[in-house]
This record gives C-alpha cells, sequence and structure tokens, in this order.
C-alpha cells in the first residue's frame, strides 16, 4: 500500500536512472533528497545533498528524515571498494537513520554473467537482503541509453562489427517508475524483472540505430569468445519472463534524435 507524502531519499539521483526517479516521486508529490558525490545545486525545487559516501555521519544526516532510500548511485570503477562498498555504505547509513525502507536497482543476470561489475551487483544484492532495512529488489534489462551508446561507439568504424548477442533494452523511464512506485509502497523483496518490449539481436539494433542518427555503414555480425559473452549468448541477461515496458528502442530513438 502507498504512503502519501513521504520522504525519499534518492542517492545518484543525478543520473540517467536517479533523474527519471526523481521526477516521477516529484510528480507523485513526495518530498524528495537527492544525494550526490559531485553536486550540491537544488535542481528543480530538489534538494541535492553533497556527500562523501565515505563519510557516514554525511550520509546519515542526508537520509534522516527519510522514509524511504532509492540507491541508484553507482561505482562502476570499482575503485574506492567499488559498487558493494558503496551499498555497504548507504545501507549503514539507512539503518543508522532509521529509514524502514531501502529500495536497491540491479541488473537482470547479474548472478549468471561473470563481468566484475556484474558480481559486485551480486554481492550488493545479498548484502541488502541481509542488512537489516526491510528491502527492495529490482532487476531491470539494459536501459535503451546504454545500448544506443555501445552501439553509437561501434559504427564509428567504417565496417561495423558487431557481437552477435541480443538485448531486451528497456525505457528508463519506465523503469524510474518502477522503482519510485516500488519506494511508495511496502519492502517487496525481490521483485519481478523488468526488460523492454522487444528481445533484438543486437547487429539490427545497430542498424536502427544507424538508420535514426543518419550513418549507413555495412553491419557483420561476429562472435567472441569467453564466458562474458557466453552469458550474453545464453541470453542470461533478458527477461522473457518478466515484467515489460512498452516503449520499444525505436521509439526511443526516434524521441532522442527528434530532440
Ligand atoms: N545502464 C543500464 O543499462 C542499467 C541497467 C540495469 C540496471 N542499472 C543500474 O541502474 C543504476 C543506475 O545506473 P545509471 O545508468 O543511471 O548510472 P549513471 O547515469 O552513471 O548514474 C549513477 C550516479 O552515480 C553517482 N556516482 C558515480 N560514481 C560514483 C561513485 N564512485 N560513488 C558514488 N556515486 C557515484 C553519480 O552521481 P553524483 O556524481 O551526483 O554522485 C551518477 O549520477 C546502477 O546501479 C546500474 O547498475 C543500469
Amino acid at each position: 500500500m502507498s504512503r502519501p507524502m513521504s520522504t525519499v531519499a534518492v542517492t545518484g539521483g543525478t543520473g540517467t536512472l536517479g533523474r527519471e526517479v526523481v521526477g516521477a516521486l516529484v510528480a507523485a508529490g513526495h518530498d524528495v533528497v537527492v544525494t550526490s558525490c559531485s553536486s550540491s545545486s537544488l535542481r528543480d525545487g530538489v534538494r541535492t545533498v553533497r556527500v562523501d559516501y565515505g563519510r557516514p555521519v554525511e550520509l546519515r544526516a542526508a537520509f534522516e528524515r527519510a522514509d524511504a532510500v532509492v540507491h541508484c548511485a553507482t561505482n562502476v570503477t570499482g575503485l574506492r571498494g567499488g559498487e558493494a562498498e558503496l551499498g555497504k555504505r548507504v545501507l549503514a547509513a539507512a539503518r543508522d537513520a532509521g529509514c524502514g525502507h531501502l529500495v536497491y536497482i540491479s541488473i537482470v543476470g547479474a548472478d549468471r554473467i561473470p563481468l566484475p561489475y556484474y558480481k559486485a551487483k551480486t554481492s550488493t544484492e545479498r548484502l541488502v537482503e541481509d542488512g537489516g532495512v526491510p528491502w527492495t529488489i529490482l532487476r531491470a534489462t539494459q536501459f535503451h541509453e546504454l545500448v544506443a551508446r555501445l552501439s553509437s561507439a561501434l559504427t564509428r568504424s567504417p565496417l561495423v562489427l558487431v557481437p552477435d548477442i541480443r538485448f531486451q533494452p528497456v525505457s528508463v523511464t519506465e523503469v524510474g517508475a518502477r522503482l519510485a512506485d516500488l519506494a511508495r509502497g511496502s519492502p517487496a523483496g525481490r521483485v519481478r524483472d523488468l526488460g523492454g518490449p522487444e528481445i533484438a539481436d543486437w547487429p539490427d539494433l545497430v542498424r536502427q540505430f544507424q538508420a535514426a542518427a543518419g550513418r549507413s555503414r555495412p553491419v557483420r555480425p561476429i562472435t567472441l569468445f569467453g564466458s562474458v559473452y557466453a552469458g550474453y549468448r545464453a541470453g542470461h541477461h533478458l527477461a522473457p519472463d518478466g515484467d515489460t515496458g512498452t516503449i520499444t528502442f525505436q521509439q526511443y530513438l526516434a524521441d532522442r534524435f527528434r530532440r
């Protein structure tokens, strides 16, 4: 059941996903506090608190009045302990501040594809589950933005070589809305995965990207080797049985290139 007008803290509320979560929470009438390690400016009337995630007192103070924390900040570099250390600090501060709900965003297949970042996501899931704060974990597939960014990088070569894997890209707006809904509700544990409306071969997505971007370089699928690509080729990052958003990659591209 949804709690009206609660206060929600969003870590990394400046990021691709965090912005969408903040927007959805504000639209629903919630008081929102964003924590950021790089900015302290007010954005759209939302209070942004600059924190050093390594300083528990600062983080705890930022979470002080929050009924829920949505943890969208991420440390992809692995520096300073990486994603799991960041999660541990956010969790400890949420617990010390007496927050009743921690919502964590993870990645479909994080436990089945042996990328170091995915391993850190899985470790963070375990920390959240055992951390003493009532929790909700949502796993999502790759955002349209990520697939577009990867596709754009590939299309800089005269011949575009694209790994023969599939993606199920999802709208970050829809993931943000789902996270906001989850934060407004009661802790739900691990909820159903969320993916995009279509599963497509990456080479076809690259062709869509090129068409939208006005590029026309030849695209050739390639097969890569190793356990990471084996995991992607097996489709462990897809959520065919999960919940699905409605916005296709094509629609995302049309909107992005219109703007
Ligand atoms: N991208 C995808 O396709 C995808 C798919 C499924 C799940 N996810 C998950 O969604 C979450 C958000 O992803 P995103 O794409 O929105 O990320 P993002 O745009 O990179 O934003 C994350 C935010 O994290 C903060 N940050 C960066 N480095 C940090 C560090 N070392 N310590 C603490 N905070 C740091 C930054 O905010 P400040 O500089 O303001 O602190 C940044 O705005 C991640 O947990 C990711 O694993 C992503």
